[in-house]
């Protein structure tokens, strides 16, 4: 009786995903929304929201991550055992392997995500949409919102992690399409800031 339980669930796990160990996959996700959040939705401003990015995204974030090729500052944990060690994204995509990220990007791409809930100023909003509307809906369509552009959800992200994400493409330290950086290059300071204002306008 027991067995065959065990059975049944591992060929569900199979059918979504090349991944039998559930109990593993469920510690891995803990972990993940220690920081994240529950479900992957943050409550703090520098940690992005992760549930609803779709899966591609995701899965070359954490590859990315793996190889030491974008920033990732230490982090404390924000809920459960609050008292681990801080770690950051690259020593967390450390030890994941490849079906542990396929899986992972297949889970959170899954959930949904949810806006958050912050401060903005409307008349820069409206100058961030038309800059948004003109540089970057081609790949970023529907505002920022729609996860099948497969180029992350900027709508509703949090301001904080974003002006972080504006920083390090200009630095060069994150690495970024090509398409993306003719565009990004035109941008003035003024431009960031009014797009950010537009993407946490959306709630
Ligand atoms: C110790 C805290 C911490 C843990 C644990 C953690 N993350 Fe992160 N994660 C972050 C922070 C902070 C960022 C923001 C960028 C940075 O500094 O690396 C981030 C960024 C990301 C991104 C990039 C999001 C984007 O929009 O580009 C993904 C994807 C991600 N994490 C997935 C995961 C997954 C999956 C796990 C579990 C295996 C996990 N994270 C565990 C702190 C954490
Ligand atoms: C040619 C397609 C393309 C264009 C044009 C483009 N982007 Fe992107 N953008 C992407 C892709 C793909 C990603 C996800 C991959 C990554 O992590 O860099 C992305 C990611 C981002 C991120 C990081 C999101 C995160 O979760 O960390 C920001 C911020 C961003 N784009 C802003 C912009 C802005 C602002 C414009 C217009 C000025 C723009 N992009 C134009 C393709 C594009």
């Amino acid at each position: 009786m027991n067995s065959s339980i065990r059975i049944a669930t591992c060929t569900i796990f199979l059918s979504v995903a090349p991944y039998c160990a559930g109990q593993d996959l469920n510690a891995t996700i803990e972990n993940c929304n220690g920081c994240h959040g529950e479900g992957g939705v943050s409550q703090w401003g520098d940690m992005p929201t992760i549930a609803g990015i779709d899966a591609f995204t995701q899965s070359d974030a954490l590859y990315v991550y793996r190889d030491n090729e974008r920033p990732c500052a230490e982090s404390k944990y924000r809920t459960g055992d609050t008292s681990r060690s801080p770690a950051s994204m690259c020593d967390v995509a450390a030890d994941l392997s490849d079906d542990d990220i396929e899986a992972l990007a297949e889970h959170y791409s899954g959930l949904t995500f949810v806006a958050a809930k912050q401060e903005f100023d409307a008349a820069l909003a409206e100058k961030g949409a038309e800059i948004q509307k003109r540089e970057c809906d081609r790949c970023h369509s529907d505002g920022g919102a729609n996860a099948d552009d497969e180029a992350s959800i900027l709508a509703g992200q949090w301001m904080p992690y974003l002006r972080t994400a504006f920083e390090q493409y200009a630095s060069g330290e994150r690495p970024q399409d090509k398409k993306m950086k003719e565009k990004m290059d035109l941008l003035s300071p003024d431009d960031v800031e009014a797009l950010l204002h537009y993407y946490a306008s959306q709630q």
